[in-house]
């Protein structure tokens, strides 16, 4: 029976041996007396409490959002030419800083705790009908059904998962800073005071703003709302980095000198620490930082986030990160970041605009760490069949739910004690009868076990053969795990996923990166015109979402200005012909980067001569 299970098996989904550091769950509701009774479940929602014979047993999330270890696949490491100053940690792996495209959960669920200085999100509200959709792109929207449910609790259980992990995250003198609106405020409000601990609770920052619409009978809604917590007692707070001048309101005299009735009071010079309402303006269309979507926040709140709760060198995170406001400012800073977002665009959007600004001008001011752009759950299949052997291996036990060895020759890895072989990377490749005789040989000799399973892309016929004779000759036996590449709306894929995880049935597939064409035609001097139209997805129900152009282009790519995120403007398609004029004849090389709505992405180079 358990041979015919594994026979069937495919890469999916495993439980996880690390255990996650459990806090008191007293910690997490620790309402002050003078609260009285407060009338709110004292557990965060989402949580289960069971009681039985004086022992309390804590279900987390899990019973709403399954752990599922799957492996980051490495698509890109973007260089600026500094990678052997920066040393490998546990939550650098490879020195470089990380993007991450995927489900934030999961992907923070596979990070050391304990090892971020200060998060900051602005996570997406989702109402009924309005939702918030910037990118549009499949993945962005995928969980939109499965929140809502429920209403504004299933929404609560969702952003709860992420900020018990961000908790988990979090260094003893870090900080974490929510951005929100009225929509959910009160209520998340309420729901951090029982995960952070009321005592932990800072502010309460309202930022004020006065653009967009008005209504005619009632106060405009202009402000959002930031809740800031500690992790813990120590913490960083660097007023004099974010102090300010004394304005009107606050009785700036440049003699430094105020009056207040007959009395006189000395100014600062140096200004003031900022009140807890915030006046900055929002981005208008019109804003050269802007990069064309509605949720884009201004550099210069996260600046001021950035300056007062952390230090150059620290760990600065956004697990929602949108078009990459956070990371590029905390770059800009000199900090050290992690940033994730669920759509592909999102992750392309923030890539490019970490690029051009230490194109532009980091790179002589600051030692700059490369970064890697890494996919959780949502895999390019060309690229799995790349991979050197031991990579491929090491991606292979990982999605297994093993642990990767390289000890020994021909054992690979382990699960639950069990050893795993794992065959070739290329798709055509076979595990053999020979594969068989050594594996067996090895898991005989050096564990002294009888029982092993080989994971391959295919088996040739001798190697079954050669199995059923070791298992009736010598009673050893050798499971084979045919590795399967799943797509998303795949049948196969529902049902296997869906028998073991009803609630979550949507998170592994493997994408293709979609087919570029393009044709251009010069319209007058130094002007082109460039038509992408004629691209295909080649992801099921694809389309392209997205392209980002490179007119002058020098080994990395880093999208000309204007032509990162381009929407027709009544329709809100991405715009798949663009008009450019160079600004001098010559040879020229243009890259562009073509994106569908599945998270399939590729990037063509073309030279042409510019006259
Ligand atoms: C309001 S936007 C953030 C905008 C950002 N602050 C900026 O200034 O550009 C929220 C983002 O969260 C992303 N998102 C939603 N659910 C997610 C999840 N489970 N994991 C990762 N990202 C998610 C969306 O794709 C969207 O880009």
């Amino acid at each position: 029976m358990a041979k015919k299970n594994l026979e069937e098996s495919t890469i999916s989904i495993v439980d996880s041996e690390t255990p996650l550091e459990i806090p008191q769950q007293t910690e997490f509701y620790d309402i002050p007396t003078r609260f009285g009774s407060v009338p709110v479940d004292q557990a965060p929602l989402g949580w289960t409490i069971e009681t039985r014979r004086r022992e309390t047993k804590i279900t987390k999330f899990e019973h709403a959002y399954p752990r599922i270890y799957l492996p980051f696949q490495e698509v890109q490491r973007v260089e600026f030419d500094y990678g052997d100053k920066f040393e490998p940690t546990e939550l650098f792996p490879k020195g470089a800083n990380r993007l991450f495209f995927g489900d934030n959960l999961h992907i923070m669920r596979q990070l050391p705790s304990k090892s971020i200085d200060l998060i900051y999100i602005d996570p997406p509200f989702f109402s009924g009908r309005n939702y918030n959709v910037i990118f549009g792109d499949k993945n962005e929207v995928r969980s939109f059904t499965d929140i809502w449910e429920g209403g504004m609790p299933g929404y609560l259980i969702w952003l709860n998962a992420r900020l018990y992990e961000m908790k988990r995250l979090l260094k003893d003198t870090g900080s974490i800073y929510v951005h929100l609106d009225w929509h959910a405020i009160h209520y998340v409000k309420v729901e951090m005071d029982k995960i952070f601990g009321v005592d932990n609770f800072r502010n309460e920052i309202i930022w004020g703003y006065k653009l967009g619409g008005r209504p005619k009978d009632g106060w405009a809604r202009k402000h959002d709302n930031i809740l800031y917590y500690l992790r813990g007692s120590k913490f960083t707070f660097n007023a004099d980095e974010v102090k300010v001048p004394y304005d009107s309101t606050g009785g700036y005299i440049s003699s430094g000198r105020k009056m207040v009735g007959d009395k006189e009071y000395k100014i600062d010079p140096r200004g003031k620490i900022p009140e807890d309402w915030w006046d900055i303006p929002a981005l208008n269309h019109m804003e050269k930082e802007r990069i064309g979507y509605p949720t884009q926040k201004p550099a210069k709140l996260l600046e001021r986030i950035i300056k007062a709760s952390s230090n150059e060198g620290d760990v600065v995170a956004d697990f929602f990160c949108g078009g990459g406001t956070t990371p590029t400012v905390a770059q800009s800073l000199n900090r050290r970041w992690i940033a994730s977002d669920q759509s592909r665009i999102a992750v392309s959007v923030t890539q490019d605009r970490i690029n051009r600004l230490v194109e532009e001008k980091l790179g002589k001011l600051f030692v700059v760490p490369d970064f890697t752009v890494e996919n959780w759950g949502i895999y390019e299949s060309p690229r799995l069949e790349k991979l050197p052997k031991n990579e491929f291996r090491e991606f292979v036990i990982r999605a297994f739910g093993g642990k990767s060895e390289s000890v020994s020759p021909n054992i690979h890895g382990v699960r639950y004690g069990v050893p795993l072989f794992v065959g070739e990377p290329t798709r055509n490749s076979r595990i053999t009868k020979d594969d068989v005789a050594k594996f067996a040989e090895a898991i005989f000799k050096e564990r002294r076990t009888n029982f092993g399973a080989m994971l391959g892309w295919n088996f040739a016929p001798d190697a079954r053969k050669a199995a059923e004779i070791l298992s009736a000759r010598e009673n050893k036996r050798i499971d084979f795990v045919r590795l399967n590449l799943v797509r998303l709306e795949d049948d196969n894929y529902r049902d296997h996923i869906t028998t073991k995880h009803k609630d979550y049935n949507q998170l592994l597939s493997f994408i293709q990166p979609p087919e570029v064409r393009i044709s251009y035609e010069r319209i007058s001097k130094l002007k082109y015109r460039f038509d992408v139209s004629e691209s295909v997805s080649l992801n099921k129900d694809g389309i392209i979402a997205n392209v980002q152009w490179d007119f002058d282009y020098k080994n990395r790519f880093s999208s000309s200005e204007g032509f990162a995120f381009l929407r027709d403007k009544k329709s809100g398609k991405p715009v798949l012909v663009v008009e450019y004029e160079f600004s001098s004849a010559g040879k020229k090389k243009i890259a562009f980067s073509v994106q569908d709505d599945q998270g399939g992405e590729r990037t063509e180079i073309i030279e042409i001569e510019v006259k």
